[in-house]
């Protein structure tokens, strides 16, 4: 059993132990939430629940979920930067608060793991009073009380930026200790819910490189959020209590946490580990890419490549097995960003571009036994990563040619070449900028932005994604997905009545403005069969039939007809949407139309949907078909 596979283990059955229903991973992929491409933090899927709306599961929930974070892929390099993570996650719906909370992550840390309490420290919530939030003194002293049980005496500092003072606790405001999934409150927008936080931190000792020595002489002494390396974060416990709304923070009806620990660095801490590419996490894979190469990755020239390489293939690996396909927008693109940047580092180790397929089942192993579905996808995965290798090999050394007659011509790049250079080679933006930096080329201020823009200008889709991403208010974008996910319903229904019961969904991707629905079909759809399909939902509009809700055990839920995207990745308890003219009947046709195992929100009868048009059509992969359908303008 590796270390990986322990520490998941013990926490899910010390949580377990403590009255929380274990449920599976959601998908890397986010289902019908349009706010974010990926799920990047274990709480994501749990929004309705700190709002009230009840959990099939009870008030206390807990999970290992799967994590992705594109915001960190430069990040990448240093030895605990990773952008494919998981995240132990536990949950009280208005259950247990602080107290219970702090006492359950110290006893798995110390207690269950065993983690030596002299090498933890913790951070909290400093106060806000223009937000009206007190410091969280509580929290505090609850931190200080455990750990002097186990003899550890906890001085409070609430000047950290002065350094560590002999402190164990340190208070810290609102860059550090509060969560939201937009940040700091300022950022919030309304309707956002968030809340301050407690942090805990793994002491690795004194770090004495010279980057920790630069760090120290142009930031300041050393503190537990210095980025010298001494400290490790490696939980957060949110007390998520509070909605932003037009008149300040109002507390929410009613208070929950929200727990995330990052299990590969809670491995680094349990492993006394500094460098997370040396835990069972990643190991495998740098020793296989050793393999490929004479060079070491003991050789410190050598090792941000070793890492790029194996964290950006096991990445990949993973947003492929969650249906996440290489191409030029939104998940896809972000797939191929990762791909070709991986690809191009393969060169720095003189390592050949079609050894990384070598990687793929490296990859497997490290996961397989929490995740045994990934064995059986090991082909198909491999198959799309040398497909995308093979088209970028052949376009990497015309572009990077055409980068050479570039540089000798003018000493920037600017996004406008930074663009062409992806559009004409496929040159992600980061590969653009590290060659420019090997070639010591200045760069346009604000590239990342202008080069964004200039995507977005050929791009009418992301242009949508923008506007939905950045612009619409959360409150309008939520009415309207919640209408998109009730026709996704009958779009899935509808596609089985008129093709038959053989087509699937496959995945399903909703913005303000319309919704993607991929679903195995082998061939295009006719104009007829595309017109019974909309004339099918609008009907079902029209009538305005009542959307109804059930919670029930899944086996139950199965046997009463309701289909299911991924059966395993249900808990024991689900709920299931029906739809039709008597929701809850049990006959298909006459009763029903559409039932679901599904998580919600729906609307509450169809008629307040409105009249919607299929769009564009087409073949997303090998007998799967992807078609959009969005609101009839009026
Ligand atoms: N949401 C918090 C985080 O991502 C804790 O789960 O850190």
């Amino acid at each position: 059993m590796s270390d990986l596979f322990f520490i998941r283990q013990k926490y899910l059955t010390y949580l377990s132990s403590l009255n929380h229903k274990i449920v599976p991973s959601a998908p890397l992929v986010p289902e019908n939430d349009p706010t974010t491409l990926f799920s990047s933090s274990g709480m994501q899927s749990m929004i309705p629940y700190f709002f009230g709306e009840a959990h099939p599961e009870g008030k206390r929930v807990a999970d290992s979920q799967k994590c992705f974070r594109a915001d960190d892929i430069e990040e990448v390099g240093d030895n605990r930067h990773t952008t494919f993570f998981e995240m132990l996650g536990n949950w009280s719906f208005g259950d247990y608060f602080k107290k219970e909370q702090i006492t359950f992550i110290f006893n798995f840390l110390i207690k269950e793991l065993k983690i030596d309490p002299n090498k933890i420290y913790v951070s909290c919530f400093s106060g806000n009073k223009d937000l009206g939030i007190d410091r969280d003194d509580v929290a505090a002293n609850v931190w200080q009380e455990l750990f002097s049980s186990v003899g550890v005496s906890m001085k409070i500092v609430a000047n950290p930026e002065e350094g560590l003072q002999d402190g164990r606790i340190f208070f810290y405001g609102e860059k550090k200790n509060w969560w939201s999934r937009s940040g700091i409150p300022a950022n919030m927008p309304i309707g956002e819910l968030g809340g301050p936080d407690s942090e805990v931190f793994y002491d690795f000792g004194e770090q004495t490189s010279d980057l920790a020595k630069k760090i120290h002489e142009t930031e300041g002494p050393c503190h537990i959020n210095c980025d010298c390396g001494r400290f490790l974060e490696i939980g957060n416990s949110v007390f998520m209590q509070y909605q932003k709304t037009n008149a300040g923070f109002e507390p929410l009806a009613q208070a929950n946490i929200d727990f995330g620990g990052g299990l590969e660095r809670i491995l680094a801490a349990y492993q006394n580990q500094p460098d997370v590419f040396k835990t069972a996490a990643f190991w495998p894979l740098i020793e296989k890419i050793q393999s490929f190469t004479n060079l070491s990755y003991e050789d410190d020239a050598n090792k941000k490549y070793f890492r790029i390489i194996a964290d950006h293939m096991k990445a990949a690996v993973m947003l492929m097995s969650d249906g996440v396909f290489p191409s030029s927008k939104e998940q896809g693109y972000v797939l191929r960003r990762l791909l070709r940047r991986a690809l191009r580092q393969a060169a720095y180790l003189e390592i050949k571009q079609e050894t990384l397929v070598e990687l793929v089942p490296v990859v497997i192993d490290i996961y397989t036994d929490f995740y045994p579905k990934l064995k059986d996808q090991e082909e198909k995965i491999s198959q799309i990563l040398q497909a995308e290798q093979l088209k970028f090999s052949r376009s990497l050394s015309k572009g990077l040619k055409e980068f050479e007659r570039m540089a000798s011509q003018q000493n920037e790049l600017t996004a406008y070449l930074a663009f062409k250079l992806y559009e004409s080679f496929g040159f992600p933006l980061e590969l653009s900028l590290e060659e420019a930096q090997v070639k010591g080329l200045k760069i346009e201020k604000n590239i990342k932005e202008l080069y964004l823009e200039q995507k977005q200008a050929h791009s009418n889709d992301s242009k949508s994604v923008l506007k939905n991403k950045f612009k619409s208010g959360l409150a309008d974008q939520e009415e309207m997905s919640v209408k998109y996910h009730s026709v996704t319903h009958l779009l899935h229904a509808a596609l089985r009545q008129v093709l038959g019961e053989s087509v699937e969904q496959r995945g399903s991707n909703i913005t303000a403005e319309r919704l993607r629905f991929d679903f195995s079909y082998p061939k295009a759809l006719t104009i007829e069969e595309k017109e019974q399909i909309t004339n099918l939902i609008n009907g079902w509009i029209k009538a305005d039939f009542q959307v109804s809700k059930q919670t029930m055990p899944k086996s139950e839920a199965l046997k009463s007809g309701a289909i299911a995207l991924f059966v395993d990745k249900y808990p024991d308890i689900v709920n299931i949407y029906s739809i039709g003219k008597n929701p809850n009947g049990d006959k298909r046709g006459e009763d029903f139309i559409s039932r679901e195992l599904c998580s919600g929100p729906h609307v509450e009868h169809t008629g307040l949907i409105g009249e919607i048009v299929l769009a564009k059509e087409k073949a997303v992969a090998d007998g799967i078909r992807r078609i959009y359908a969005l609101q009839k303008s009026s």
